[in-house]
């Protein structure tokens, strides 16, 4: 019998392409909830059976009933957005991620697995660094730490399982290139295929861990199947990190583009470096598959198809 999954934030870029694998494997139902704040309609994937619904309304426990599995990333996400609105980050990240625990407790599903950040480390000098570690500093931060004593606390009263997973910097196809700043991959790409010089803000010497979505979508599928993964907590990243000027020398080589990009002054609030210690993932089997040009190739051929159809 084929499982069924429900997943929380379906139409944003670690959920759409999530429901993309597990259809695509074809052992699961996937329903999906989204209130399209920042994900868009067309990245759901056909078979999914979608609904416009916001984690905040008691009434999404219906959607729930009938679940094994529950994945929720449905977020308010953009760190700088965050800091502008404190309230509503925590209105939509800690009160919303709460329901979505309420509504799993009430529909006796399995297990929930949610996503954490690695931005939870932000304050910390500790390289690579481990899933003991935490300084959260911003209000995204704070508000997706906050949500791992709720995790405990359903475990503790109502023994509801889940997994917390602490992704570092995500890429790969569908990644949200709408932003204001969009992450680097997108702006890069976006920018060199329309012939306009990239944006780095910076020196462009931080370092960021980059994991492919298809590598975590791997784990993925393990916090189903794996139950040494229930009630703990697992950083997801390559454990290998590049500088910003790095990735737009290789994202600059591969589309055979060779004017530099401009600088612009630091984003503040952001971390010189991270780098995670994967050394508890890998110890359950799992390893990341996917080697950056690889994966940026990924990435350039989404990119390219979007503006193809007039997307961007
Ligand atoms: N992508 C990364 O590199 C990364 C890194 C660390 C953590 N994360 C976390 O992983 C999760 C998924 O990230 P993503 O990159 O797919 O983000 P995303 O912004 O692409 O997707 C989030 C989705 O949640 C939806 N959403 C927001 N508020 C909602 C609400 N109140 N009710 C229902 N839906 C709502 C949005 O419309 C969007 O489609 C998030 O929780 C994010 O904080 C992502």
């Amino acid at each position: 019998m084929k499982k069924r999954v429900l997943i929380t934030g379906v139409a944003g870029f670690v959920g759409s392409n999530l429901a993309d694998r597990l259809l695509t494997e074809g052992d699961y139902e996937v329903t999906g909830l989204d209130n399209l704040a920042y994900g868009v309609i067309e990245q759901v994937p056909e078979g999914v059976k979608f609904h416009k619904e916001d984690i905040r309304d008691s009434s999404i426990v219906s959607l729930f009933e009938g679940s094994d599995f529950v994945f929720h990333f449905a977020a308010k996400n953009c760190i700088s957005d965050c800091q502008l609105d404190p309230v509503e980050t925590a209105d939509i990240n800690v009160r919303g991620t709460v329901n979505v625990f309420e509504a799993a407790k009430k529909a006796c599903v399995k297990k929930i697995i949610y996503a954490e950040s690695s931005a939870i480390y932000e304050g910390s000098d500790l390289l690579p660094t481990p899933e003991t570690e935490n300084k959260p500093q911003s209000f995204y931060s704070i508000s997706k730490f906050s949500t791992m004593y709720f995790a405990e606390a359903y475990k503790r009263f109502y023994n509801l399982n889940s997994t917390a997973l602490r992704y570092f910097c995500v890429y790969g196809p569908r990644q949200d290139y709408r932003r204001t700043i969009p992450p680097v991959f997108s702006s890069f790409i976006i920018k060199i295929l329309r012939s306009e010089q990239p944006v780095i803000f910076g020196t462009g010497e931080k370092r960021r861990d980059f994991i492919h979505v298809d590598d975590i979508n791997d784990f993925h599928i393990k916090c189903m199947t794996d139950s040494k993964t229930d009630n703990d907590v697992f950083n997801l990243g390559s454990g290998v990190n590049y500088s910003i000027n790095e990735i737009y020398d290789t994202i600059a080589s591969l589309l055979e583009y060779k004017n530099k990009p401009s600088y612009k002054p630091d984003l503040p609030g952001e971390a010189f470096a991270n780098l995670a210690d994967i050394s508890k993932a890998k110890s359950l089997g799992w390893s990341p598959k996917v080697d950056l040009r690889t994966g940026l190739k990924s990435s350039i051929d989404f990119i390219k198809n979007e503006m193809k159809k007039g997307n961007i």
